[in-house]
């Protein structure tokens, strides 16, 4: 398992407001290296399959209609510590509770519609990158 990546997705709520260039500006000054990276749209098997964690929730529907509605882009991103200094750099589920300068502070409506998506941990980030990409399109 490599320990230095992390999985992030720009929901369907950041692509249609047209954030994906600044938070991708973001996310490389911030110094993370782009390893694999794509313009794709989920269907609600993928969403429920991605989010399954989350399955007897109740916002789990809202969820699944919201990050199948329009297309996201995926990254897998390499930095030591990634995973950590990934959540960090997003902020708070709730951007309402987001740290200053955070990506949901900035780009975030609510805790539904909150921008980005950031793995929680290294065995979710290798689940999450298999999940969007082939090794053929890892660099
Ligand atoms: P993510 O997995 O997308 O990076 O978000 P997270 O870890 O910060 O939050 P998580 O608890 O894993 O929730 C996954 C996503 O479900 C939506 N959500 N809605 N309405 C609600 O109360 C609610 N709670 C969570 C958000 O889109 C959240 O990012
Ligand atoms: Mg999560």
């Amino acid at each position: 398992m490599v320990t230095n990546r992390t999985f992030t997705m720009l929901k369907p709520d950041a692509v249609e407001k047209g954030h994906v260039g600044a938070i991708l500006e973001k996310i490389n000054v911030s110094g993370f290296r782009i390893v694999a990276l794509k313009l794709t749209q989920m269907t609600t098997a993928d969403a429920k399959a991605f989010y399954a964690i989350h399955s007897e929730r109740p916002f789990f529907g809202e969820l699944v209609e919201y990050m199948t509605r329009g297309p996201i882009i995926a990254a897998i991103l390499e930095k030591e510590n990634a995973v950590d200094d990934f959540r960090t750099l997003i902020g708070a589920t709730n951007p309402a509770d987001a740290a200053d300068g955070t990506i949901r502070k900035l780009y975030a409506a609510s805790i539904g519609e909150n921008a980005v998506h950031g793995s929680d941990s290294d065995e979710n980030a290798a689940i999450e990158s298999a999940f969007h990409f082939s090794g053929r399109e890892q660099f």
